[in-house]
């Protein structure tokens, strides 16, 4: 039979505790989900302004689908643009105060095809040893070489970069996905000024919540085009919607639009989906619920504080919770399930080795109640598992 050799594999991974499985959600509303019947607070969104079923995004939704189709029917250069993606890019080049901006149909794409297009043999690239995988694996394939720097560590990160030769990237995160710290901005724009390296910043779970108007980390470090020469940001997370943008100069926006493969080579999301995340961004950028996740975000900590929870140090709405082995993340993850509580163990390789967890991220849509009875889960929890 095909494939019978990869049930080894399968296998060694289930002995490690490393097997991945997926969870099929029979309802999701309101930051409640139900799986297997039974009803679970869910910690483990990326929905962090319970953007995803907003009435104003729906509607919006509803009218993109109904003038423009369900589809884009083609990739961007052929007849997949529409003035719906015109009008998301534009808005956000303004918004991002850069020259222009290029749609992704995910982050994973964008950051392949950043890595893809923009670098040769003899570029090197230099990022932060917790980058998200998407950019990794793009970086490990694009011809360049890659050197990684100890994470937030700016005396390595310097190391690196004098090493570096040709064309540098220097690549941060504004918010890190599993840590939920943010990347040491400021010092990365100076070292990448001194050693002529572009720096570019995924901004995946920083933009929609960061800055004065919810622009992301470039907004709340005021760098401007010429500090931070690339943004790369998704919509799939406090957006609500899918999909990713890279902002920065008109030049380098019309060479990955002439370039990038990931681009080019692939269906556009719909323009509906680009009228809803528009409808979204702008609703971030009134204000809306922003000021919620910030204050769940206080309450929890100040709760985790009082009761000695051994959380990572993070301002964001991503709270990990370090258990440093995979059993025990998924028997940690288990118990909370029984408490009616959802949250994810994270494992290896996704984190690093030993470093496995339980990622709690918080929303907007979470009461003080809900936040409440996850502290308690989380006191059980540690009380049964150590
Ligand atoms: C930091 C970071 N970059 C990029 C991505 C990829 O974005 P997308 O989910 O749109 O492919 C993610 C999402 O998982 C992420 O967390």
């Amino acid at each position: 039979m095909a494939f019978e050799h990869l049930q080894d594999s399968l296998q060694s991974l289930a002995n490690d505790c490393l097997l991945r499985r997926r969870t099929i959600l029979q309802d999701d509303y309101d930051g409640v989900i139900k799986v297997n019947d039974k009803h679970y607070l869910n910690f483990s969104s990326n929905d962090y302004l319970g953007h995803r079923q907003h009435q104003d995004i729906l509607q919006s939704y509803v009218e993109g689908l109904s003038r423009h189709g369900a589809g884009a029917g083609a990739s961007p250069l052929v007849t997949g643009y529409s003035q719906c993606h015109q009008a998301l890019e534009a808005h956000l080049a303004t918004s991002l105060k850069r020259e222009a901006v290029i749609l992704f149909s995910s982050g994973f794409a964008a950051n392949q095809a950043i890595c893809q297009a923009l670098l040769n043999d003899g570029d090197t690239i230099i990022s932060d040893k917790l980058m998200h995988a998407s950019f990794i694996d793009a970086a490990i394939h694009s011809p360049a070489t890659l050197l990684r720097f100890k994470h937030n560590d700016m005396h390595h990160a310097q190391q690196q970069l004098a090493k570096a030769t040709g064309h540098r990237l220097c690549v941060s995160e504004g918010v890190f996905s599993m840590d939920g710290d943010q990347g040491e901005l400021d010092a990365l724009q100076t070292l990448s000024a001194q050693h002529n390296a572009w720096l570019m910043l995924d901004d995946a779970h920083g933009f929609g919540v960061l800055g004065e108007t919810g622009m992301g980390s470039v907004e709340s470090a005021n760098l401007n085009q010429d500090q931070c020469q690339i943004v790369m940001g998704t919509f799939g997370k406090a957006v609500g919607t899918g999909g990713a943008f890279v902002a920065g100069s008109q030049i380098l926006i019309d060479y990955l639009v002439n370039t990038a493969k990931h681009y080019i080579y692939s269906t556009a999301f719909s323009a509906a989906q680009a009228k809803a995340t528009l409808t979204s961004i702008e609703l971030i950028q009134s204000g809306g619920a922003r000021h919620k996740l910030l204050d769940n975000i206080q309450y929890f900590k100040t709760l985790a504080k009082a009761h000695d929870l051994p959380l990572l140090a993070s301002d964001s709405a991503i709270q990990p919770y370090v258990i440093g082995d995979p059993a025990k993340a998924l028997n940690a993850s288990e118990c909370l399930k029984g408490l009616g509580l959802w949250v994810n163990a994270i494992r290896s390789p996704t984190v690093p080795q030993g470093t496995d967890r339980l990622r709690i991220t918080l929303s907007a849509l979470h009461q003080y109640k809900d936040i409440d009875a996850l502290v308690d889960g989380l006191i059980m929890m540690r009380a049964k598992i150590g």
